[in-house]
């Protein structure tokens, strides 16, 4: 379906060509003067420049040809030479009527299917999930959730952080602890036992007891470790692989309470079979040399404002990097998938080492010309404090805790509002706390830091996550009530509006179809809750000064059930791709 303001533009810059101007200057757009019309254009502003005449008798010559036109209500023109134009409520009502005819609300897929993988979550296998990895999960989920919808074959790849020092760590921590272990036994050639040695809080207890001993020898051991794990020692491999398996199982769950899930559960370890050849490759065909005895691929460009320095490929001890783990997945991924375009989340602080990476990539060929590699860097999550957000006592804030925290809060306000009794508080509270956080990281422009407040992310009104579900358990409800006067929700059809609030609603639900491509282009989920909050705005008011239930003209009444119907189709789509839900009552 094409958009509204196409299909406007289109009509008024008929209107210009049959007055004798360029096609260019039809342009139209919503209006920044809402109190005085709905759509506005200002082509006959420039145009005057280009064909020497004031402004206004451009204007109304166009707005002369538009009168009468069945698209309008009115078309007016203000000088100094500006077109206001209203839509007519008949040619509105058909748009949604059509929308509504349309499993997808009037948005079209894409013409043009690519293969996308989105790389994002992140978590270290055997460090508890924190906050931090809080935003990846988020707005990593809502990108993939909303270029599925626009018709791409999407991968998500959690890309755990699962072959770095860490496991150096436990692994000799581990060893201290029970030297007995037959895993560290080199002179053993059996099976080894399928049961962990450790449980899942052991092993939470045992990574930051290992890195808090900052101890030279410690630390030594830890990186021979680390060592010795990547060339392959049989029982480290086994011992990984539990440490891997127990963390995982860990992950899935909490990953899970956040409503986000991975196609693929590939880790840097995934890569390791990859980066000797690749480096050899490198070197082969000229791009890696040595320097200072690691070897290296430079990648600065003349127009650099800012020395890019060059990427490592291989530490002098032979040992591989960040780097280098993210390039030998880059080779995996083009070999396995073939992606068109991958796509990054992480931390903006670690921009420069995407450059470093996609340049390389690029440079020495190992994906296409063609191939787009992209980096959404987001803003860190701080407190009220301006600081990085911690726990009460000043810890790091593990998301377990931040979630539970959250629900209890929800929980309260919820059976705060309740007269009897409900066995699905808690699974209520959960979902509007889920929404709580999400909307309230995904509002805010990803690049930009921002304030995680609990009180106002939990509350019932402004601009939240409860505020949008509110307002669709709120038509929920009304359409349970019609149905209980025995009628069905889904038959009428939408009729012209009656009024102003009802016409505004309509406006904006006309707008889905153009509010997904570009979140989706731009990476920007904040613009689909910014919709949104629009839209709930726009259906509030509407419901504050409607008598619907009571109407007793029963094709209006059926219209507006119509509209609400609409409404709580796109609104629920909408925080779907926001990652998501919304409960049956509130
Ligand atoms: N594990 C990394 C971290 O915690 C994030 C991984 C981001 N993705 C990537 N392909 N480098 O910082």
């Amino acid at each position: 379906m094409k958009k509204l303001l196409d299909n406007i533009t289109a009509e008024v810059t008929k209107a210009f060509v049959e007055a004798g101007y360029e096609e260019k200057f039809g342009k139209v757009t919503l209006s920044n003067r809402p109190d005085l019309c709905e759509f506005q254009c200002n082509g006959a502003m420039a145009a005057a420049k280009q064909y020497k005449k004031a402004p206004f008798m451009i204007a109304d010559d166009v707005a002369a040809r538009l009168q009468g036109q069945e698209m309008f209500a009115s078309v007016e023109s203000v000088k100094p030479g500006f077109l206001n134009l209203k839509l007519s409520e008949e040619y509105l009502a058909e748009y949604l009527r059509e929308m509504q005819a349309d499993e997808r609300y009037g948005c079209e897929k894409t013409a043009e299917p690519k293969t996308i993988i989105v790389d994002y979550g992140g978590a270290n296998v055997a460090k508890p999930l924190h906050v931090g990895h809080l935003r990846s999960a988020v707005i990593g989920e809502s990108v993939k959730r909303m270029s599925r919808y626009i018709g791409h074959n999407v991968i998500g790849d959690v890309h755990l952080g699962d072959w770095g020092l860490q496991m150096g760590l436990i692994i000799t921590e581990l060893h201290e602890r029970k030297p007995e272990l037959v895993y560290f036994d080199e002179a053993y050639e059996g099976e080894y036992p399928e049961e962990a040695p450790f449980t899942i809080s052991e092993l939470e207890e045992i990574y930051p007891t290992a890195s808090g001993k900052s101890k030279e020898d410690a630390a030594y051991k830890a990186m021979q470790a680390t060592f010795e794990l990547q060339k392959g020692r049989r029982g480290y491999i086994a011992l990984w692989k539990h440490i891997l398996s127990v963390s995982i199982a860990d992950l899935k769950k909490n990953y899970d309470s956040l409503n986000v899930s991975f196609d693929l559960w590939k880790g840097e370890s995934d890569a390791d079979p990859y980066i000797a050849p690749m480096a050899e490759q490198m070197k082969k065909d000229g791009f890696a040399y040595m320097s200072e005895g690691a070897l290296v691929v430079d990648v600065s460009e003349e127009r650099d404002a800012k020395e890019i320095p060059p990427c490592m490929i291989l530490k002098s001890d032979g040992a591989s990097l960040y780097t280098t783990t993210d390039l030998a997945t880059i080779v995996w991924r083009m070999k396995d998938y073939h992606p068109d375009q991958m796509v990054y989340l992480a931390d903006k602080r670690q921009e420069l080492h995407f450059v470093q990476v996609f340049r390389c990539a690029k440079k020495a060929k190992m994906v296409e010309e063609k191939t787009a590699l992209s980096f959404v860097g987001f803003g860190t999550m701080n407190g009220k404090d301006g600081k990085p957000f911690k726990t009460r006592e000043g810890g790091v804030m593990r998301l377990e805790r931040l979630i539970a925290e959250i629900n209890d809060e929800m929980y309260k306000k919820i059976v705060e509002n309740r007269s009897v009794k409900d066995e699905n508080a808690q699974k209520t509270a959960e979902m509007v706390g889920l929404a709580a956080i999400k909307y309230g990281d995904l509002s805010n422009q990803a690049s930009k830091d921002y304030i995680f407040d609990v009180e106002r992310f939990t509350s019932f009104e402004g601009n939240t996550g409860p505020y949008i579900l509110y307002t669709i358990v709120r038509i929920k409800s009304i359409l349970e009530k019609y149905m209980q006067e025995g009628k069905n929700p889904n038959e009428g059809t939408i009729l012209e509006a009656v009024n102003d609030s009802e016409k505004n609603l309509m406006l904006e639900l006309s707008k889905f179809n153009s509010v997904i491509a570009p979140a989706f282009e731009e990476k920007a989920p904040h613009k689909i809750c910014s919709y949104i909050y629009d839209l709930a705005n726009a259906f509030n008011s509407f419901y504050h000064e409607t008598k619907i239930l009571s109407e007793s003209n029963e094709e209006q009444k059926k219209s507006w059930i119509r509209l609400l119907v609409l409404c709580r189709d796109v609104l629920e789509t909408c925080i779907d791709l926001l990652g998501f839900e919304a409960p049956e009552r509130m």
